[in-house]
């Protein structure tokens, strides 16, 4: 199979500029993209860009909460690559991690802007491109094993925001499927990135390890690029007929129910 899987395609990265943005951000232009980082980080954004080269990857200011920043940025990446084919909308905040008794509604409200709000502006707007273009492309958000089962004790405002974030991408691929549109989500297992760092309160080995302890896959330990390679692989042609699809990249980890798998007598049969 060619290396340059997105060969001649425009992108736009939201979040690019940190953590599993960036990390995409270089995979898609080593596969022949070319890329718009949108990020409220504009330092960041301007060193990731400058280091993978200017002439492929561009910055753009876009703090995804407000509507017309995105209108504006889908706009920056017709003008300047000539179209739009794949929308990875992936910027995300962490959300508050008190008890349901303590929740403050103003938290929850902030995250579902950024985590819900800020991805149906960049559907909407990238949606609104590749009908009037017949453009046959691919969106992808970022969701997280948030996305699929509750935490206990905290996490509430980001769980919500994720399980919703899954429910607009259902959605929103029954609408666009008319026009050859494909939207689907990614959900990954906790990957030290500066947002998993924050929330946590651990550094980048500390949260590498604690996500170690509850993994179901042993002997590999998940990292940013391998989030971006499920990106990949929803943003090309690889992909051609899967919508709708919410691609855990958990190693396995919500697809085992450990408390019912234990009771098994063939459990510790050797
Ligand atoms: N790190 C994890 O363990 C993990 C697990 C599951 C899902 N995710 C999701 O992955 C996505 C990327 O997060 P990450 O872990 O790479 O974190 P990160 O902090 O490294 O990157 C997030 C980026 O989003 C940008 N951003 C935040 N608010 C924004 C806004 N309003 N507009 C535009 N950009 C904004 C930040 O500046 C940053 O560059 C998020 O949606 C997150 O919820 C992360």
């Amino acid at each position: 199979m060619s290396k340059q899987r997105l060969e001649g395609k425009v992108a736009i990265v939201t979040g690019g500029a940190s953590g599993i943005g960036a990390e995409t951000v270089r995979l898609f232009v080593e596969n022949g993209a070319f890329v718009v980082i949108a990020d409220v980080n504009d330092e960041l954004g301007h060193q990731v860009a400058s280091s993978i080269g200017v002439d492929k990857v561009s910055f753009h200011h876009c703090d995804v909460r407000d509507e017309k920043q995105v209108e504006e940025t889908v706009a920056f990446a017709v003008d300047k690559y000539g179209s739009l084919d794949i929308m990875f909308s992936n910027a995300g905040i962490g959300g508050s991690s008190s008890s349901i008794l303590d929740l403050d509604l103003n938290d929850l409200d902030n995250t579902v802007a950024v985590n819900v709000r800020g991805a149906a502006a960049c559907i909407k707007h990238a949606a609104r491109v590749m009908v009037e273009r017949k453009t046959r492309g691919s969106i992808i958000c970022t969701a997280s094993t948030a996305s699929m089962a509750g935490m206990d004790a905290c996490g509430h405002d980001y769980t919500t925001s994720k399980h919703g974030l899954v429910g607009l991408v259902r959605s929103a691929c029954g609408e666009l499927g008319a026009y050859g549109i494909r939207v689907n989500s990614i959900s990954p297992y906790v990957v030290a990135t500066p947002l998993s760092c924050g929330v946590l309160g651990l550094e980048a080995s500390e949260v590498e390890s604690a996500g170690a302890v509850d993994a179901n896959l042993k002997g590999i330990v998940l990292k940013p690029i391998h989030i971006a390679e499920a990106a990949l692989f929803l943003a090309s042609d690889q992909s051609a007929y899967i919508s709708g699809h919410n691609l855990p990249v958990d190693g396995g980890l919500l697809a085992v129910n450990r408390s019912v798998a234990s009771k098994n007598p063939l459990h510790n049969m050797n």
